[in-house]
């Protein structure tokens, strides 16, 4: 009994002081928060690509994560607004305990599930299809639920003017990158010996294209997870907890599952985690391979299996352009950037092949 009321007592002063940082704006803000958390903090890890970082700390013997944003922080604050949602909705979220948002800080405060590992630590280490694909399930069915609760019509035309205004923003954020702009006009793309139109052309082929725009365009939105990539999906044994939701505006269910296609048969989660071998060896020809992960090309085929023909297009259509949109997140490296833009061109690539 007193370890319980011990243990509430430390989380909410823990709370409360986060949420007095997230209203009091203080110059070195990063460092006065450092101060505060004290000997509880364990460790700090900041974000690969976004501008968050996640404190690992303790209370009562126990571990939390506190995933913080300084400064304007919309996507800190779509993130909360996500938990607080779903909980409304009836569908809370197990590792939840608060989140605030402020002019001085964002926060989440999480319990911590298992050391972190995910599940594409799991894949990269030789996991199988079956122990992968029974976290992904799980996820997915949890991501599905959320939104057959939320899912209503929309006019595919307005989910399609979402999509391309999209990629139109994430091309202006490219032009500061010259690297970037020129992958992105390049009109043929060579990776080990095989030309393949890039990625301006496939977007041509399709935009330009109403009867395919309509195929391969939704027409029903929800809350969804929004970001259900394999590095997003948490293990610890046989238990499964997915983070890093994406709040903001109501997507087609296709919007993740392109996220696990990304994960599944792109190559994303060999990405980010630097398995991959790059070599330029003309203006725009590579040669390219990402590390053979023997689960997730199991796992792929049974993904396809599960989708009728036309969800697995729209998915595939999806993780093409998840890849085109998050280049210009990723572009102070150079490196990391293109190997996303030559999943994306071989995404488009498999698709086109499969339209033909
Ligand atoms: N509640 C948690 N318990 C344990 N580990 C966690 C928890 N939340 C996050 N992590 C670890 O931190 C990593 C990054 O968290 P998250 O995905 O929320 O942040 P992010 O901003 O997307 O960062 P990144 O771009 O590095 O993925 C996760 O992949 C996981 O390893
Ligand atoms: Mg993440």
């Amino acid at each position: 009994m007193s370890r319980v009321l011990r243990f509430r007592g430390e989380l909410s002063v823990l709370a409360g002081r986060l949420r007095e940082q997230a209203h009091r704006p203080v110059p070195g803000a990063e460092s006065s928060l450092a101060e505060m958390l004290g000997d509880r903090l364990l460790l700090a890890v900041r974000s690969h690509n976004t501008p968050s970082t996640l404190y690992y700390v303790q209370a009562d013997g126990e571990t939390y994560v506190v995933k913080v944003e300084f400064g304007r922080a919309q996507t800190m604050r779509d993130e909360v607004q996500w938990y607080r949602d779903a909980a409304r909705r009836g569908l809370p979220r197990p590792l939840f305990i608060t989140g605030h948002s402020g002019r001085g800080l964002s926060f989440l405060l999480l319990k911590c599930f298992g050391d972190g590992s995910t599940v594409d630590d799991l894949a990269l280490a030789g996991a199988s299809a079956g122990e992968l694909g029974r976290h992904v399930a799980r996820a997915l069915d949890s991501d599905i639920e959320l939104f057959h609760l939320t899912q209503r019509h929309v006019d595919p035309a307005q989910v399609h003017r979402l999509a391309e205004r999209r990629l139109a923003r994430r091309r202006r954020q490219a032009g500061a990158f010259p690297f970037l702009r020129t992958l992105l006009d390049a009109a043929v793309v060579t990776v080990n010996g095989e030309a393949m139109p890039g990625v301006a052309r496939c977007l041509s082929r399709v935009f330009e294209d109403p009867r395919l725009v309509a195929h391969l365009t939704p027409d029903r939105v929800g809350v969804t997870f929004g970001d259900l990539h394999c590095g997003n999906i948490l293990v610890d044994g046989g238990s499964t907890e997915v983070v890093d939701p994406r709040g903001g505006p109501l997507l087609p269910i296709t919007y993740d599952y392109g996220k696990l296609v990304q994960s599944l048969e792109g190559g994303y989660g060999a990405v980010m985690a630097g398995r991959y071998v790059l070599r330029r060896t003309g203006e725009t020809e590579y040669e390219f391979t990402t590390e053979d992960v023997p689960g997730y090309t199991d796992l792929g085929v049974l993904l396809a299996a599960r989708c009728d023909e036309r969800l697995y297009l729209q998915s595939l259509y999806q993780a093409a352009l998840h890849f085109v949109a998050m280049l210009p997140h990723h572009a102070s490296a150079q490196e990391e950037t293109t190997a996303l833009y030559l999943c994306g061109v071989s995404l488009f690539d498999k698709l086109l092949a499969q339209l033909a």
